[in-house]
């Protein structure tokens, strides 16, 4: 560790941590400390500025992120969305200039013990997420949670109205029907293809026991227009409650689509987790919402809606290529 950028260094606690780490590097290095005169690290153009400007001098190997708006007493009571648009911000902006401009360098974050439930007992930090999302969703899952406390802070501290719906996989007429395009999607995609080829197989990825939820997408609008109109409470599942195996499901394409040749599963591919399922008891106490589509009509209207897409396409393709 020789050259050091502190953000928060004129705060409480940075202003101890510049002068130990001036001593601990001597001249041997830099030390460069900002508080919020030197750059508003809120202001995404004025970070990236900074730092741009930054690392055409400066080697920086280590960063320690400290600023945060943070008051003592009452004032997070009154201010939660400041708090969460100022440090949202701030956080972000420091993670891109981090990658953008010295992505050599070493990030060290200080975060606050606020972040574990309320009980009595000493609290791991394997507690820190309740039971952590699947690792390679993490990111993606940790930002709509931020959305939640986003809503939450909005409604807390400017008595905004909001709502949110969580949803399973939605599938139905305008999907993507591409081969990696969520399972419901590729499987009618290549089902159907494989039909219409005369394909003697059709590769199924996983060993087809791996459960999950879909929804039809006109169920899906109609939940959350509903819920939009009606729902009182912070979020609601939006789901129809039912999983089925991929097994089932690729059988149930596999006869709507007409297609004769064989399914062949591939253990090899990467699947996920093994079962995904909403609990929907919420939504139907809530605001007494129900899917209405089965997923065998689901799947059959899907691939007749494809089918035509195909047949369409390869109408249009014949007319150019004898144009
Ligand atoms: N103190 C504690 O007991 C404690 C406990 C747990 C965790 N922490 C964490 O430790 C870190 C430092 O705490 P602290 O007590 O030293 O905080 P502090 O005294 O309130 O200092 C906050 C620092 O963040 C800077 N800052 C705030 N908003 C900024 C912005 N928009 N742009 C640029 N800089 C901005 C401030 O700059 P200016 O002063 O120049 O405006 C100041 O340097 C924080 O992340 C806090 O969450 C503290």
């Amino acid at each position: 560790m020789k050259n050091i950028i502190v953000t928060g260094a004129t705060g409480f606690i940075g202003q101890a941590l510049v002068r130990r780490l001036q001593k601990l590097i001597g001249d041997e290095g830099k030390v460069i400390g900002l508080g919020s005169s030197a750059v508003d690290l809120a202001n995404r153009s004025a970070v990236f500025d900074w730092f741009d400007r930054l690392h055409w001098a400066f080697d920086c190997d280590h960063i320690f992120h400290l600023a945060a708006l943070y008051k003592a007493g009452g004032w997070p009571v009154e201010h939660p969305a400041t708090q969460f648009h100022v440090n949202m911000s701030i956080n972000v902006n420091v993670l891109e200039a981090w990658a953008r401009f010295f992505p050599k360098a070493k990030l060290t974050s200080i975060l606050s013990y606020c972040m574990y439930p309320p009980h009595d007992q000493a609290h791991p930090e394997a507690e820190l997420w309740g039971t952590e999302p699947e690792d390679y969703l993490f990111s993606y899952a940790f930002t709509k949670k931020a959305m939640l406390i986003g809503q939450r802070a909005y409604r807390q501290e400017y008595n905004l109205n909001c709502t949110s719906v969580i949803l399973p996989t939605v599938y139905g007429p305008g999907d993507s029907f591409a081969e990696n395009s969520h399972v419901m999607g590729a499987l009618i995609g290549k089902f159907v293809r494989a039909a219409k080829s005369d394909q003697s197989t059709v590769e199924v990825w996983g060993d087809g026991q791996q459960e999950r939820e879909f929804l039809y997408v006109a169920d899906a609008v109609d939940g959350m227009i509903t819920a939009a109109q009606q729902s009182e409470v912070n979020v609601l599942n939006l789901g129809t409650g039912k999983a089925y195996s991929i097994q089932r499901i690729a059988e149930t394409i596999k006869q709507a689509s007409g297609f004769a040749g064989a399914i062949q599963y591939n253990s090899t591919r990467f699947v996920g987790v093994q079962k995904r399922l909403l609990d929907v008891s919420r939504v139907q106490q809530e605001i007494g919402w129900e899917a209405e589509t089965t997923m065998e009509q689901g799947i059959y209207d899907t691939v007749r809606w494809y089918q035509s897409q195909l047949s369409t396409e390869l109408a249009r393709a014949a007319v150019v290529s004898h144009g």
